[in-house]
């Protein structure tokens, strides 16, 4: 039944979509040393400590990505999964300096994801929002010139928002980028309370003028936050795979998302990296059903509240609820 819910994916960076075997095939046609030696190496080698040892194996596989080809290509995988996960619409992360840093220009990326999503929309009603994310560990000036090249590409993207190593990289250090986004109309989130301290969710939200917090599990140390998390129900895009991959979460059982769903707050499920963390996001609905004995009703609300934190026009959210 809830694999065939009607939902919504709100955090899944398209990056984290690349699957060890479409790597090593773009890998082969860009003649490029291929970064894992096999997919069972790739695989043996995605075991993570904590989210800086996931991104410095999450970034050497994006090397691979060279041509607007490689990002369609990318894309279109990821999107073949929505169809069959009952994924209407979707609200993709995409790491652009991942990519300039490299010498691939800003218009490859963009334009290859968004065709992709153009033929998703064309081909079988595929809903979509892109988000561009910025990376915190680099610096504040580098973030900004990324805004100013992405900014002739703005009628491609809904929003903007934070990610990476997040420890010592406060949203604080973004606000001037996230002041000219929403200055050029730009919605705004950021990854916050992942593995950082929930300080670190009041700078996103008072600072960054966020609509969503990714992540924020760490929110629940703070019962002042808790309580503003859920009389103003800013939605939280909690990605319970990724929690326990990146060992924020020790065990499945200790997850505490259906403890956030019932204090009310307005949180939702996402896959975050699937091609990594062991899959998409009806593998995420499946786990907090085997461990965390998930009702039906609270799968419902999940998938409802999905809806409910996503970026669609109200009239949108009518006709897909
Ligand atoms: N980039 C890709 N996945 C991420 C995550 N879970 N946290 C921060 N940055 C990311
Ligand atoms: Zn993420």
């Amino acid at each position: 039944m809830i694999n065939h819910l009607p939902k919504a994916e709100l955090h899944i960076h398209i990056e984290g979509s690349l699957e060890p075997e479409l790597m090593l095939t773009l890998a082969e046609r860009n003649g490029l040393p291929a970064p894992f030696s096999s997919i069972q190496d790739a695989q043996a080698a995605y075991a993570f400590s904590d989210l800086q040892s996931f991104l410095d194996i999450y970034y050497k596989g994006a090397g691979v990505l060279i041509t607007e080809q490689d990002f369609y290509d990318m894309t279109w995988a990821y999107l073949l999964r929505c169809r069959a996960e009952a994924v209407l619409h979707t609200e993709i992360f995409f790491d652009p300096q991942t990519h300039t840093e490299r010498g691939i220009d800003i218009s490859t990326v963009i334009n290859g994801i968004d065709r992709a999503l153009q033929d998703a929309k064309n081909q079988w009603g595929q809903s979509s929002h892109l988000i561009l994310c910025f990376l915190r560990h680099l610096s504040s000036e580098a973030a900004m010139e990324t805004l100013e090249q992405a900014l002739p590409y703005k009628d491609k993207l809904i929003g903007v928002g934070l990610d990476s190593s997040e420890m010592g990289h406060p949203p604080s250090k973004f606000q001037a980028v996230f002041e000219r986004a929403i200055s050029e109309g730009l919605l705004t989130v950021a990854h916050a309370g992942e593995e950082g301290p929930a300080d670190y969710i009041w700078q996103a939200l008072d600072l960054l003028k966020v609509s969503r917090i990714d992540h924020g599990v760490r929110c629940i140390e703070d019962e002042q936050l808790m309580e503003r998390l859920i009389a103003e129900q800013i939605p939280l895009t909690v990605c319970p795979q990724s929690n326990l991959k990146l060992c924020v979460v020790d065990d499945m059982s200790q997850h505490n998302i259906l403890d956030l769903l019932n204090r009310g707050l307005l949180v939702t499920t996402n896959s975050d990296d699937p091609a990594y963390f062991g899959g998409y996001l009806n593998k995420n609905y499946d786990a907090l059903v085997e461990h965390l004995n998930m009702t039906q009703e609270q799968a419902v609300q999940l998938a409802r509240n999905s809806f409910t934190a996503s970026f669609l026009s109200e009239q949108q959210k009518i006709l897909f609820n």
